[in-house]
């Protein structure tokens, strides 16, 4: 369980989050729209750690971890600029996380040739990625995200560099394959379509506070 307890950040003198509680379940996709501007992304690296709260709380699995460093935290992020590697190959790509774990190179490379065959990508596992089409691309990126089995994903935007038919395709297999992982996911995007696809709930960020959306 992902908990964000009470957060509250600035951007200069405006008050961007002013008191924001949310849980996430484990294997929970949560929804997170909100108009451009809200402070989306915001709340997502400071759940991610890459920047800290004003004040406020987030916690994991009964731990408060509001300090912690990215690395520790071993959640996984996923922005609408997938920004994999360009002149490592698909199969270096997803081993990267696991290489950057210290985990032994050949070791790596075996495993993320499993996870490219699970994601029906293995027959591009020697190509370097801008011989993909856009939709494979976020397949390697989601390939790369979860292969090291992060404890949380954090996910803005995945798809909005997509077109709406590749869009529609890829949200039923990321909620399975999300769901299959069992971990808890929040999910930033401006399309209450996705959000009603993929998330069991959703919630809007607008004026520094949430509110629960339901369908
Ligand atoms: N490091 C920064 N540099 C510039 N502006 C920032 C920075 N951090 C926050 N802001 C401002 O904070 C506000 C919220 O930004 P944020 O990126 O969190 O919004 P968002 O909801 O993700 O928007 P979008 O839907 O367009 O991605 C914006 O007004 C933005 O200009
Ligand atoms: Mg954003």
């Amino acid at each position: 369980m992902l908990e964000l307890r009470h957060l509250r950040q600035n951007y200069g003198p405006r008050a961007l989050l002013k008191d924001i509680s949310l849980s996430v379940a484990a294997g929970e996709i949560v929804a997170l729209l909100g108009p451009s501007g809200s402070g989306k992304s915001t709340l997502l690296s400071i759940v991610a750690g890459l920047q800290a709260p004003l004040s406020g709380s987030v916690w994991f699995e009964g731990q408060d971890i509001t300090t912690w460093p990215p690395e520790q935290r071993r959640f996984a992020l996923m922005f609408q600029d997938f920004a994999l590697f360009p002149h490592l190959n698909v199969q270096d790509n997803v081993a990267f996380g696991l290489i950057e774990q210290r985990l032994d190179k050949r070791r790596a490379r075996a495993q993320a040739l499993e996870m490219l065959a699970l994601f029906g990508l293995a027959k591009h596992a020697q190509h370097k990625v801008w011989h993909l089409s856009g939709g494979e691309q976020q397949r390697v990126a989601l390939a790369r995200a979860l292969i090291t089995q992060p404890r949380a994903l954090l996910l803005d935007e995945p798809f909005s560099a997509l077109d709406a038919d590749l869009r529609a395709t890829l949200r039923d297999e990321f909620r399975s394959r999300i769901q299959a992982a069992g971990i808890p996911t929040l999910l930033v995007t401006h399309d209450a379509a996705e959000a009603q696809a993929m998330a069991a709930r959703a919630v809007r960020l607008q004026d520094g506070v949430l509110e629960v959306l339901s369908w």
